[in-house]
């Protein structure tokens, strides 16, 4: 199988395992991950095939939504990846890839990662930010029963409630745990700057929220 045909089968496997996924790991987050990965992959002069298949199968079995299985993922991968003969180097190297970003998703900074692990990370976390980011924030807010926000994690002491097992986490939480420092996480240069931008919406989305939730623009 050539390897065009390989990153095609795997787009089918991937397409058809998550389509109907609702919690914001959906068959279109990993597609816009799979686009900017080999935009910013060419430019870094990374791996293309290795960057692809790990942007394609990096969501395949999410460990906070598969009851924390963290190995499931990487091996639903490699086990997919051997059925099609992809060399045994290029098999390990995107299932590392995979468990890293796993493992470390809530470590912000991952100095162990390749180059194309980089670069599949830069393009997960910009999917994170910006308008498309702000929907998935509610959209896994709402898949977990989390609600939208909790005015009485008001920010004192950095609060904000959106603290992953916190029982008063919320969505708009979340932003102050993560999303808000997710530019500053990020490895190469075409990230970073694309980030400026999405990291601006995310500040005026805030600004806006919380000028309505105040009612200050009805005053
Ligand atoms: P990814 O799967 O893209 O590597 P995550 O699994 O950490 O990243 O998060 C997936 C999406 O769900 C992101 O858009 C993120 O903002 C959102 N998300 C994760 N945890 C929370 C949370 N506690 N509250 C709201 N949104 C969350
Ligand atoms: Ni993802």
């Amino acid at each position: 199988m050539s390897k065009d045909e390989i990153i095609q089968e795997t787009k089918r496997f991937v397409e058809e395992r998550l389509r109907d996924e609702s919690s914001g790991h959906d068959w279109w987050h990993v597609s816009r991950v799979w686009r900017s990965a080999m935009i910013i992959g060419a430019r870094e002069g990374a791996d293309i095939f290795v960057v692809q298949l790990a942007a394609l199968l990096h969501d395949i079995s999410d460990y906070k939504l598969n009851g924390g299985d963290k190995e499931a993922g990487p091996w639903i991968a490699a086990r997919w990846l051997k059925k099609l003969g992809v060399p045994d180097d290029d098999v390990a190297h995107v299932s590392r890839i995979i468990r890293s970003i796993g493992f470390e998703r809530d470590r912000l900074i991952n100095d162990d990662l390749s180059l194309e692990g980089k670069v599949v990370q830069d393009a997960d976390r910009l999917d994170a930010i910006g308008a498309i980011g702000i929907a998935r924030a509610f959209a896994f807010g709402g898949y977990t029963n989390k609600p939208i926000f909790r005015p009485e994690s008001n920010g004192e002491d950095g609060d904000r409630g959106g603290k992953e097992d916190s029982p008063s986490g919320s969505s708009v939480g979340h932003f102050y745990d993560k999303l808000l420092f997710l530019k500053g996480a990020l490895h190469t240069e075409t990230a970073k700057h694309v980030a400026e931008t999405r990291h601006r919406v995310l500040e005026k989305y805030l600004q806006e929220f919380f000028r309505e939730w105040n009612g200050e623009d009805i005053l």
